[in-house]
């Protein structure tokens, strides 16, 4: 397969009708290409301003401001919610991926018997909390492959990520779900690797929980507040398993017995990341006013633009692509798989200044957010992942681990 030439990836920048919104972040790149935004997005130039905002308004106003910051979380959560297909009132900010993934896992366990069903590759997190759940709430932890072939009643739960955290893999969300909901279970989604990346109809899915992280393809920061959704009509029924002062009713009476407000603020649990929360609703309106169908046109071209090269060039070389090949199939990253991936991947961080990550056992990740990848970005990420395999430069890296890869 020929490759495609450079001049085709400058024509696709020049026709994208997002190209504009590149310069509403911080790109201080020299020769760097960066390619890990599905880690850690970029910073957007809005973003400093706004916390700088909440900063002085912290330094002048100090305690007086809580009465304007107190239902952030909430109205947060509905500045995002278009971008999950939520209605308003069904998203909340807070916490971390981890800790909402718990607080929704346990509350599904409360009304619903059975086992516990998930997928073994799945990330770890979600893995390692369902591992602690089902021990504590002695459930049995079905973890497979192909979660449809294990929803054998009685199944209390069906946990799963959207987008795969190491091959892109996209997962059918309404027919998972409806598979989940034959069986008896409640379906929870791992949104970290589609929102702000690939549309997410979860009301049209009539899908029950998800939680996602915002420091990706929403660009709020590292460490910021993550989210957690509850359709409307099941947030009465649940209860979150950490009575934290936050959901509770009149919580400045301060009363003797904890009482959950109605509404996904019963979800919240402690005092929320106001500083953190500024940088959620910053990056959330920005991908929100590129659109997310505009988004995922041009997501799939960036991958599609990737694939071809890979076959082009990486294919020769060893490498497997570790992605679905059709691109309703997958979401915004590629994962290129070679037996040396770990060296390359530390190759093109040392010696060619392009920034991947490395998810073992051999997946090297090009992240390609849509909102601010170049196709000449996709295009020159691949180039010099060739021209270094091809010279070797690799094989000069140490074998070794890093504390973060
Ligand atoms: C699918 C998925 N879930 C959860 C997380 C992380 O959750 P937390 O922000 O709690 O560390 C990640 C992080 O990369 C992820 O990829």
């Amino acid at each position: 397969m020929a490759a495609v030439a450079r001049a085709h990836a400058e024509a696709l920048d020049a026709a994208d009708p997002l190209a504009g919104f590149r310069d509403r972040f911080v790109l201080e790149d020299g020769d760097r290409i960066y390619v890990d935004g599905n880690s850690l997005g970029r910073l957007p130039r809005k973003t400093a301003e706004l916390l700088a905002a909440r900063v002085e308004e912290w330094g002048s106003r100090l305690v007086t401001a809580w009465p304007d910051w107190i239902d952030l979380p909430l109205e947060v959560g509905d500045v995002l919610a278009p971008l999950v297909g939520a209605r308003p009132g069904e998203v909340l900010v807070a916490d971390s991926t981890t800790v909402n993934l718990y607080k929704l896992a346990h509350a599904a366990l409360d009304v619903r018997e059975g086992a516990v069903v998930a997928r073994a590759g799945d990330f770890p997190t979600d893995r390692y909390v369902l591992q602690g759940l089902a021990a504590q709430r002695d459930r049995e932890l079905r973890l497979v492959d192909d979660v449809r072939s294990a929803l054998a009643p009685p199944v209390a739960l069906v946990c799963l990520s959207h987008v795969d955290f190491r091959t892109g893999a996209l997962e059918d969300l309404a027919g998972v779900t409806a598979a989940a909901h034959e069986a008896g279970a409640l379906a929870l989604w791992d949104l970290s690797h589609s929102a702000g990346a690939v549309p997410v109809g979860l009301g049209a899915a009539g899908a029950d929980l998800a939680v996602g992280c915002t420091y990706k393809y929403l660009n709020a920061g590292p460490g910021a507040p993550a989210f957690l959704y509850v359709r409307s009509d099941l947030q009465e029924r649940l209860r979150s398993p950490i009575w934290g002062w936050f959901a509770q009713r009149e919580q400045f009476a301060m009363g003797p017995e904890y009482d959950p407000v109605a509404g996904i603020g019963r979800f919240q649990a402690g005092t929320p990341s106001v500083l953190g929360l500024a940088a959620v609703e910053a990056g959330a309106r920005l991908l929100a006013e590129a659109g997310s169908e505009r988004l995922r046109e041009k997501s799939i071209a960036l991958t599609s633009l990737a694939v071809d090269l890979h076959d082009a060039w990486l294919a020769p070389l060893g490498f497997e692509l570790g992605t679905p090949r059709r691109p309703d199939q997958r979401g915004a990253h590629v994962s290129l798989r070679h037996p040396d991936g770990w060296r390359i991947c530390r190759a093109l961080i040392e010696r060619a200044n392009v920034i991947p990550d490395f998810r073992g056992p051999d997946s090297i990740r090009y992240g390609l957010p849509p909102v601010y990848t170049r196709f000449v970005d996709a295009w020159d990420a691949v180039d010099r992942l060739r021209r270094l395999v091809e010279e070797g430069a690799h094989l000069q890296v140490e074998h070794g681990t890093a504390r973060v890869t």
